[in-house]
């Protein structure tokens, strides 16, 4: 499969400086992955291993994070959104299962597909909540701003 690496830029902001980080942290996991163990002849097994449960910690932390913060701006959509983190976990799961096994090479070469269900959600998916961000923070009250919708998320 054709995997071209790619970074996020920008335009891909949700207005929100840790979640875009999260956000090209987990493509350039990906990206990692792609160029350290699959298109490598000679690869670690336990690197592969330790990269890809890394990057799906992180993909389950971001998921979380990213619930925690919709729920708090009352992102009219929550529950379809949670809806389609369940489905992106879901569609890795079908990989994972060959973690450890004697077909691990299958989940070796589906890095490219993981990173696309990754990248689709990130630049389909969230622009939704982004949008929902971007306008709330143009039309909220100015005495709402700040305490109304965060540029940055503090959980707890
Ligand atoms: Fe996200
Ligand atoms: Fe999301």
């Amino acid at each position: 499969m054709e995997y071209n690496v790619i970074q996020l830029d920008n335009s891909y902001s949700v207005g929100i400086e840790s979640i875009d980080e999260q956000h090209k942290q987990l493509i350039s996991m990906c990206n990692n992955l792609y160029l350290n163990c699959y298109k490598k002849d000679e690869i670690s097994q336990d690197f592969f291993r330790q990269g890809i449960s890394s990057l799906i910690s992180f993909m389950r932390y971001h998921l979380f994070v990213e619930e925690q913060l919709l729920s708090r701006i009352a992102f009219p959509e929550f529950h379809d959104h949670k809806e389609e983190h369940s489905n992106v976990i879901e569609f890795i799961n079908r990989y994972l299962v060959y973690l450890g096994t004697d077909e691990e090479e299958q989940l070796k070469k589906s890095i490219p597909t993981i990173r696309d269900c990754i990248l689709k959600h990130i630049t389909v998916s969230d622009r939704k909540y982004a949008n929902y961000i971007h306008t709330m923070n143009r039309y909220a009250p100015w005495h709402m701003k700040d305490s109304y919708l965060p540029t940055e998320l503090f959980l707890g």
